[in-house]
């Protein structure tokens, strides 16, 4: 199904019918019943956006969590696999080092990038995502047509054909006219791997991670583990002859444990419950809320979506697509020292198939918004380190660059600065809060970036409703 379809789905779910005006606002006055809403005041509350005004979702839904059940003797394995450190070549670093669990499996500090390599001392060039809720993340592809994600697609057939046609625009709250022509889907800040199985050979192999300078060499590992005997029991004693299908089976059982581990994926934030009329957001989240999904300003739900699906999927806070949003050059990183070196996404150079697709260079798979409030690094190269900043970014970018990027020795803001000029036509200048121009007034006020934040937080797991 095209997303935007999805889309348009999601919306008649929660009765907001795709096309209505989400946004016209009735001069209502807001009633404040809770004092500590200095930020969420006085603001025009829009007659039914579905959001209401007491706190109280007005149109409660039943969300469908993953069943809990005890975890599989596959996915038994693929914990212990996750948490070795004895896996690497440092010794010292597993999985957990860099998608921590206290940290909803993201990165356990502020850096922008991780430290790894045998001596934990080489720099990576991107920051780790989190890990939670990559269960429901589709396979890549181009286009709308995902009705046969799972049949090997020709990507560069495919691009090529969509290549031309217009971008549909996005915005919050309403069905695109035109089919998105964007990639999705996918792991990694690139999508280039499509399962949690071949995605773990990256961090086992690179040399800035676990760096094993081969699949023997990791292999050898789990033949010295102190759980081969589990790998004898359900692979039988043979397995330790096929050192190829040895670690695929162990990939396979970390990919279990990430798919079966219900701390992946609980939906226990104050906004899933919310959702299900069992908390009451205060003043300042419910107006973050209706910042968040107000398509003329901030339209943060254009991209990540906050409405549950139409058979009560919780809301995933991505599209699971591809933008390129300019972000600026992270001078933190040593790959970067190089002027010539350019961390594009799609079109590489961490992927290769689609290098010759330039339309796709500078986008990046966009992430979802749980938990994100319990990151020290955002977006693919940590250049942020605050909500705040982030969301200066977004406010920003185009209105007033001098206060996003740096200067060259003229004095010329360096806009775009990671991307090379040739491919900033990528940039996205069409969706808001993208869409202003140097001068313009800003699509979010300082009260309304306090409270979008207080509503970010109310995505974080770990909320218990009375
Ligand atoms: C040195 C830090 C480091 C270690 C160790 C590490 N990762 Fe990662 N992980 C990353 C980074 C950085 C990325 C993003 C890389 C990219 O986009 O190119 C990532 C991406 C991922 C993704 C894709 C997430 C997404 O949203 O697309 C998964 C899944 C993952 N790692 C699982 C693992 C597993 C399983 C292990 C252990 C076998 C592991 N990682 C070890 C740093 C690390
Ligand atoms: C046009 C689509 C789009 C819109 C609109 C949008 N985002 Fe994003 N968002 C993205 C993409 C793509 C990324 C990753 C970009 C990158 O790393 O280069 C991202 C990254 C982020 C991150 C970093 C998360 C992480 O794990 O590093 C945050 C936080 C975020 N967005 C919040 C917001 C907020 C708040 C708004 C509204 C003000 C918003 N976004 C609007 C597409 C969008």
């Amino acid at each position: 199904m095209g997303a935007c379809a999805t889309v348009a789905l999601i919306l008649a779910a929660v009765g907001i019918g795709a096309g209505t005006a989400m946004h016209v606002h009735a001069q209502t006055e807001a009633r404040q019943e809770q004092p500590q809403s200095a930020a969420a005041s006085d603001a025009a509350i829009p007659a039914d956006d579905g959001i209401g005004h007491d706190g109280w979702n007005p149109h409660p839904v039943h969300l469908q969590r993953p069943a809990v059940a005890p975890l599989s003797a596959m996915a038994q394995l693929g914990k212990l696999i996750f948490y070795d450190p004895s896996l690497s070549a440092s010794g010292k670093m597993s999985c957990a080092s860099c998608h921590s669990p206290q940290r909803a499996y993201g990165p356990p500090n502020a850096l922008s990038v991780q430290l790894g390599g045998p001596s934990l001392k080489l720099q990576g060039v991107r920051t780790p995502p989190s890990l939670m809720y990559l269960y429901r993340q589709p396979n890549f592809s181009i286009g709308p047509d995902q009705a046969d994600a799972d049949a090997p697609v020709d990507l560069t057939l495919a691009a090529a054909q969509v290549s031309g046609a217009a971008r549909a625009q996005k915005t919050a709250g309403v069905a695109p006219a035109a089919p998105a022509l964007v990639p999705q889907g996918g792991l990694f800040w690139d999508g280039r791997a499509d399962t949690l199985q071949s995605q773990a050979y990256g961090p086992l192999l690179d040399h800035a991670e676990m760096a094993n300078g081969s699949i023997d060499e990791a292999a050898e590992k789990i033949e010295r583990s102190p759980y081969r005997a589990q790998f004898e029991q359900l692979f039988g004693p043979g397995i330790f002859k096929n050192r190829r299908l040895l670690l695929s089976e162990a990939l396979f059982a970390v990919a279990r444990y990430q798919v079966e581990e219900p701390s992946f994926h609980p939906y226990t934030s104050k906004y899933d419950y919310w959702l299900e009329g069992k908390a009451r957001l205060t003043p300042a989240e419910l107006q973050g809320l209706r910042v968040f999904n107000d398509s003329k300003k901030a339209n943060c739900a254009g991209c990540h979506l906050s409405q549950p699906s139409k058979d009560g999927q919780p809301p995933m806070f991505t599209d699971y697509q591809y933008e390129a949003l300019g972000v600026p050059r992270n001078r933190r990183i040593a790959a970067n020292r190089n002027p010539r070196y350019f961390d594009m996404g799609v079109c590489g150079p961490y992927r290769s198939d689609l290098a010759t697709q330039t339309q796709y260079c500078g986008m990046f798979l966009t992430p979802t918004l749980r938990n994100a409030a319990t990151r020290e690094a955002f977006f693919h190269n940590g250049v942020y380190r605050t909500l705040e900043e982030v969301i200066d970014f977004y406010n920003l970018r185009d209105i007033d660059p001098a206060k996003v990027y740096p200067r060259d020795a003229h004095g010329r803001i360096l806009q775009y600065d990671d991307l090379p000029a040739k491919y900033r036509a990528n940039i996205d200048k069409q969706d808001a809060p993208f869409d202003r121009k140097r001068g313009d007034e800003p699509a979010m006020s300082k009260d309304e970036i306090a409270d979008l934040i207080a509503f970010l937080k109310t995505l974080n797991d770990g909320y218990s409703p009375q």
